[in-house]
């Protein structure tokens, strides 16, 4: 029996390690739809070999192994490792494919660096949190062998003109019009508070870096990446203030667009995006 949100246009293994994703009735399996496009491709390249970096409890490695993926892991919380350890081996993986490991510090984990031969590395959840993005980044394209894939998770700053709360305001005046006259800046916020829902999201929300998916390959090939690919994933079929009262419209609604991915409207209506980028075969020296 297929999982109900495993899509016809998947391919088999994609579908397959869909299968094994259980009950998602609770909460929106965001991550998935980024797995199921990051295993296309790395079944597209005939990937096998891939570290996910921020491991955490391992909650991507029973999807990605089940595809036939071989997978490693490192983690910054000891505690996330020791969960990690225990669940790759079940994987038929020894509990040393999980490590310690901060991603910003290169010297911090020697072994995977004399190593530096994976086909594919995954990243959920840490550029956005990164202190220094570009040796966050430039430490990940290490990690892979030349022509190897990364696959970055970024959250979209451009979903802030879906979300019509004080995200919005922000990135009209701080990104759209920075530059503009002071009279005409004032105009704009007085013309938007009264409409936006300033709000939301609550202050109690912690601090994480947006990214421009129109902007941000350019930091890609600054860090040594090529081939660079933006993969939106997390649609919203209405601003997610509306999603109390919609309840299972906005969820299908939303799920029905992930199945289906038209290519421009992800940029807005997705709330994070994939960085697919590709360590190159021939490195110019810097
Ligand atoms: C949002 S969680 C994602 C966990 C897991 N990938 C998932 O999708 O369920 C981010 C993970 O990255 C780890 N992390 C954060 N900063 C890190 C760093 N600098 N180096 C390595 N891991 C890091 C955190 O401990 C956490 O487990």
């Amino acid at each position: 029996m297929p999982h109900p949100l495993a899509s016809d246009a998947m391919d088999d293994v994609a579908r397959s390690a869909y299968d094994t994703l259980g009950d998602l009735a609770n909460g929106y399996p965001a991550n998935h739809f980024a797995l199921q496009q990051v295993l296309n491709v790395l079944q597209e390249h005939g990937a096998r070999r891939l570290l996910e970096v921020g491991v955490g409890q391992g909650n991507a490695i029973p999807v990605l192994a089940s595809a036939g993926i071989e997978m490693s892991g490192m983690d910054i919380k000891d505690e996330l490792v020791a969960v990690s350890r225990e669940r790759i081996q079940e994987y038929g993986r020894p509990a040393d494919a999980v490590c310690w490991g901060d991603i910003g510090d290169a010297t911090t984990y020697p072994s995977l660096r004399r190593k530096a031969d994976f086909d594919a590395l995954l990243a959920l959840g840490i550029l956005p949190h990164a202190q220094q993005e570009l040796a966050t980044l430039q430490n990940m394209r290490a990690l892979l062998r030349p022509g190897g894939t990364a696959f970055v998770e970024c959250r979209n700053a451009l979903f802030s003109l879906f979300t019509f709360n004080r995200y919005s305001a922000d990135f009209i005046l701080d990104s759209l019009l920075f530059d503009a006259p002071a009279e005409a800046r004032d105009a704009v916020r007085e013309f938007l508070e009264p409409r936006l829902r300033m709000d939301l999201p609550p202050a109690s929300v912690g601090h994480a870096t947006y990214h421009n998916p129109l902007e941000v390959p350019a930091l890609f090939r600054a860090a040594g990446f090529t081939d660079i690919v933006i993969r939106p994933f997390h649609y919203h079929v209405a601003p997610p203030v509306l999603e109390g009262q919609l309840g299972e419209v906005f969820r299908d609604g939303s799920l029905a667009l992930e199945n289906e991915p038209s290519g421009w409207r992800g940029l807005f209506l997705c709330s994070a995006f994939l960085v697919q980028a590709t360590r190159p075969t021939q490195e110019v020296p810097a």
